[in-house]
Order: C-alpha cells, then sequence, then structure tokens
C-alpha cells in the first residue's frame, strides 16, 4: 500500500493522510482550520491517532464512502490544485488500522444539522464500507474527529516523523492552528500566524500538451460526451472544433465519431501525438493556490525565528508544454533555521508539492537538485552543510509530476529544475547582502574595539609627553573614532553601548 512501508513512514502516512483532509475540507468550507493530533503508544509498534478538525463535517449517509473505502476521495477526478491527490486517502488509514490490529476508526461528526458518532470498517474484498454503531449524539461539535490504533507503526522526533511532519505543514498553512501531542505527553503548539484563508484555486480543464494516453483513457472513460469529437472540446482546455478538425486530419485512422468510452490504448496514443503537433495557445495560469510571499515570511519568522529572511515567489511558468506550475521560495538564516544536530547545525532543506511536505525519497526530488545545483559560496554561505540556513521550496500545480508511486518527490523536469533554480537565487540574492553586510559589520566592530583599547594608556602616555589632560585626549580621541565607525552605531541601540562600556573595563 502508498506510504506504508517502514514504521516511521506509515505513521506519518497516516497523519498526513487525516490532516490534508482537515486542510482541504476546511479550505472548501471556508473555515480558518484548527486541527488537534493525539499520538499516544500503546505497546511496541502500537500506537493510537486521534485528529480533530473544526471543519464542515460528513453527513453520516456518507461517511462509509468517505472514510471506508479505497480511491473513492471526491477529489479523484477533479482537475484542481488539492493535497488529496497525494496518497490513497482516509479509505488507505481504515485498511491499514483493520490490517494491524483488526480494530475500527471510530468517528465522531457534527455537520450543523446533525451530530453523531459510529465506527467505520472494510468488507476489503468488496471495497464495500461497513458503519457500524452508528448513534446520533447531543453535541453542538461541528467537524471531525477519527480516532484508530494502528499497528506496525512508530514514533520518532526525527526528519521523517510525525513532529517534523506537523512542523512543515504549519509552515506551509500559516492559516492553520495546529496542536500535536506526542506520545510523551508534550504539547507542540504551532498557532495560526494569518488570519486570511488561501486563495480558493479555480478548476480548470487540462491543456491538451500535458495529458498523458492514460490521463486521456482515465478522462475518456469518466466523460458524458456523446462522441470523441465533443469529449475533447468539452474535457480539455483550448481545444476548440476547428482544433478537432486538425487533430483528426493527423490522426487519420482514429475514429473520432465513437463514443470516448470506447477509446482504447492506441488510440489514446494516437490523440496524444497529435497534440503535440498542433500549435495550442498556452494554458490558463490562474489555478494555481500558492502559499504566499507574505505568509511564508511570517510562517517562516515564526516557527524559525530567524536573524534574516527573504522570500521570492515567481511567476508561473509551464513544463512539458502546456502544464502550468508555480514556484515559491524562502530562506531563513540563523535562529532555529538549519537542521541541529546536536552541537552541529547544517542547512536544510524544506520541501513542498502543493504545501503538503515531502519528507522523504530527497535524493530524487527537483527540489533537492535544484538547491544543491547552487552555487552557495557566491551567497555568502561557505558550506551550506555547516550553516543555519533552511531553504523552503514549493511546487504548485493542479498536476506535479512526482518521480515515484509514493508521491514524495518532484521528478526532475528541465523546466522545474529550473525554476526553482532561478527562485533560489533571487531568495540568495537578498541573503547575501545581508550577510555582508554581517560580516562587514563583525570585521568594523572589532577594528572599533581594538582601537578603544588603546585610548586610555595613549592618552596617558600623551599627558606625560605634552602635559595635555588625559581626560580631554581621551574625549577628542572617542569621538574621533566614534565618528570614524559611526556606521557601526547607526539604526543599532543599546547594544553599542554595552560593548563600549567593555572596552572601557578591558583598557
Ligand atoms: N476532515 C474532513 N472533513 C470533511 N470531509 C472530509 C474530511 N476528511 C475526508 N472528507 C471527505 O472524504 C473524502 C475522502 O477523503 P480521502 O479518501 O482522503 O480522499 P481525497 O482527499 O483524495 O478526496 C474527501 O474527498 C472529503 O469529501
Ligand atoms: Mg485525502
Amino acid at each position: 500500500m502508498l506510504g506504508y512501508a517502514g514504521r516511521v513512514r506509515s505513521l506519518t502516512t497516516i497523519v498526513h493522510e487525516y490532516v490534508t483532509n482537515n486542510l482541504d475540507a476546511c479550505e472548501e468550507a471556508g473555515i480558518l482550520p484548527e486541527i488537534e493530533v493525539r499520538v499516544k503508544e500503546l505497546a511496541e509498534s502500537r500506537y493510537s491517532v486521534y485528529v480533530r478538525d473544526n471543519g464542515p463535517g460528513i453527513p453520516s449517509k456518507h461517511i462509509g464512502k468517505a472514510l471506508a473505502s479505497v480511491l473513492t476521495g471526491t477529489k479523484f477526478h477533479r482537475y484542481m490544485q488539492q493535497r488529496g491527490q497525494q496518497g490513497i486517502g482516509a479509505g488507505g488509514c481504515t485498511i491499514f488500522a483493520l490490517i494491524t490490529t483488526g480494530k475500527p476508526i471510530h468517528v465522531r461528526s457534527g455537520t450543523g444539522k446533525e451530530a453523531y458518532a459510529c465506527d467505520l470498517s472494510i468488507d476489503i474484498k468488496g471495497n464495500r464500507p461497513l458503519v457500524n454503531n452508528l448513534e446520533q449524539i447531543k453535541s453542538d461539535f461541528r467537524g471531525l474527529i477519527v480516532e484508530g490504533e494502528f499497528g506496525e507503526v512508530k514514533y520518532e522526533k526525527g526528519e521523517h516523523g510525525v513532529y517534523e511532519y506537523i512542523r512543515r505543514t504549519a509552515l506551509s498553512n500559516p492559516h492553520a492552528s495546529i496542536k500535536l501531542i506526542e506520545p510523551d505527553g508534550n504539547e507542540a503548539v504551532f498557532p495560526r500566524s494569518v488570519t486570511t484563508m488561501p486563495r480558493r484555486p479555480k478548476q480548470i480543464l487540462p491543456h491538451p500538451l500535458g495529458i498523458s494516453a492514460s490521463d486521456l483513457l482515465d478522462f475518456a472513460h469518466t466523460s458524458e460526451s456523446r462522441k470523441v469529437t465533443s469529449f475533447l472540446v468539452d474535457s480539455f482546455s483550448r481545444v476548440t472544433h476547428d482544433k478537432v478538425r486538425e487533430l483528426v486530419e493527423i490522426a487519420k485512422d482514429v475514429d473520432f465519431e465513437k463514443a470516448p468510452r470506447q477509446l482504447t490504448w492506441e488510440d489514446a496514443t494516437k490523440i496524444v501525438n497529435a497534440f503535440k503537433r498542433v500549435k495550442w495557445i498556452g494554458p490558463e495560469l490562474d489555478a494555481m493556490s500558492t502559499i504566499g510571499e507574505k505568509q511564508i515570511d511570517i510562517a517562516m519568522r515564526n516557527i524559525l525565528n530567524p536573524k534574516f529572511s527573504s522570500v521570492v515567489e515567481r511567476k508561473p511558468q509551464v513544463f512539458k508544454g502546456g502544464v502550468p506550475f508555480v514556484v515559491e521560495v524562502g530562506i531563513a538564516y540563523g535562529g532555529e533555521a538549519g537542521r541541529k544536530n546536536g552541537e552541529l547545525v547544517s542547512g536544510n532543506i524544506l520541501r513542498f508539492a502543493n504545501k503538503v511536505p515531502l519528507l522523504f525519497d530527497t535524493g530524487s526530488c527537483a527540489i533537492t537538485e535544484a538547491v544543491q545545483g547552487i552555487d552557495w559560496k557566491r551567497y555568502s554561505i561557505a558550506k551550506f552543510d555547516e550553516e543555519p540556513v533552511s531553504v523552503l521550496v514549493n511546487v504548485s500545480s493542479v498536476y506535479i509530476p512526482y518521480s515515484g508511486v509514493g508521491k514524495q518527490a518532484i521528478a526532475q523536469e528541465d523546466e522545474i529544475v529550473e525554476e526553482i533554480k532561478l527562485a533560489v537565487q533571487d531568495a540568495g540574492r537578498k541573503l547575501q547582502r545581508f550577510l555582508s553586510g554581517e560580516r562587514h559589520r563583525s570585521v568594523q566592530e572589532s577594528g572599533y574595539k581594538t582601537i578603544m583599547r588603546y585610548v586610555s594608556q595613549l592618552s596617558a602616555d600623551l599627558e606625560e609627553l605634552t602635559g595635555k589632560k588625559k581626560e580631554e585626549t581621551q574625549k577628542e580621541l572617542r569621538s574621533l573614532i566614534e565618528r570614524k565607525y559611526k556606521n557601526l552605531f547607526r539604526g543599532v541601540e543599546g547594544g553599542e553601548e554595552s560593548s563600549e562600556t567593555e572596552t572601557e573595563s578591558e583598557s
């Protein structure tokens, strides 16, 4: 099963499935999400997971289909940027609980019209949901609570664990307030840092240049159009009847008059090849929902508390000639940025696809390739692996080209890698300006301190030689030196005075 390999990963996958659903449901209903996740250790490799949201809830008559069957998600056939396109959904968690512990998932939900509790399991052979112990309850709770017991899982605080997943989710969803109660009882709270909802992504039709033969068949087999010709016009953006006539000319042996359901793999391949030979207007670019420049900045400041941060959102681009995507990058330096490893700290890359953190398969990802391909020395980072720097990259698209079935890495498409590089370089230039300013400042500061150290002795010696009062010379020298180093004092208060007193006592 997708995502269920390895104990740590399985637990992260479970939390991921529930939390992405929380975020999607709240976003769709225009509700600022409040999410609570509790993980408890019950025995070796056995944990309970509780996830609650304040979303719209799920009506009891739909609950079985929604959370206890597989591949029936409502987002499945929508060409729209949503988190739910990743993984095999809540039904996968129900199956995982059943096969590792034999226990059903307990659900409570309130929709405003009703509040109820029930137990969910699945008749796995028939992919049929089983809803048991359904009872209406008296409660004005709104939202959804799922609670399950899972075996073959493990809670770990490292790079791949639930804690890191939630922390990164908070970074990419600053409009959400998320609380995680860890097995040791520790409460990690990631408060909401902005109160604006993310822009709702628009549902668009796919552009013909971004379509594979298997996509085309998927669309064809769920289409209600009568003929292939009208199916093409209705299902894809920029396809007009004129364009279909061109396609008919190119893919001569395909019968465009038959029902879309009857398209074969060969037909689909021919049509996709024909797509590539027709001249198309570019795709619509406004279908993407990004995190937002300001939001990334606020979230990074809240969670990483850096000395410096810079954020870049690029304009939408296309890959494979027809699929729009957009790249956002944030760089944070100092504070909690970077990855701590005991006393040591190293640069780290925070990867996101449609705001969902990617924790696995780091090596094969376009984001990793792009960030590692940067000549960091040019941005005043001598060694990326030894500096407190975090590079956040979010790629948004209605169609993210994942490189594996686990959907944890973005394929290294040239256009995407290039675009990420440009964005990182852009943000890197601002970092460079900050760091070189900092370094210049620290060189100046040590020069200032060194010179100040001699003032008292020099003034005393001068008094002996010339008879001029030590205090007077001292005052004049001080003001001379301060004038020379006036940049050091610009816009800073307090801090500098203390370093001066320090100098004085040293002298
Ligand atoms: N927390 C929730 N609040 C409201 N509806 C939900 C929630 N979680 C799941 N759903 C509904 O259940 C469906 C199935 O979820 P899922 O299996 O994860 O598929 P997907 O997320 O791909 O749509 C969702 O499409 C949504 O309609
Ligand atoms: Mg889902």
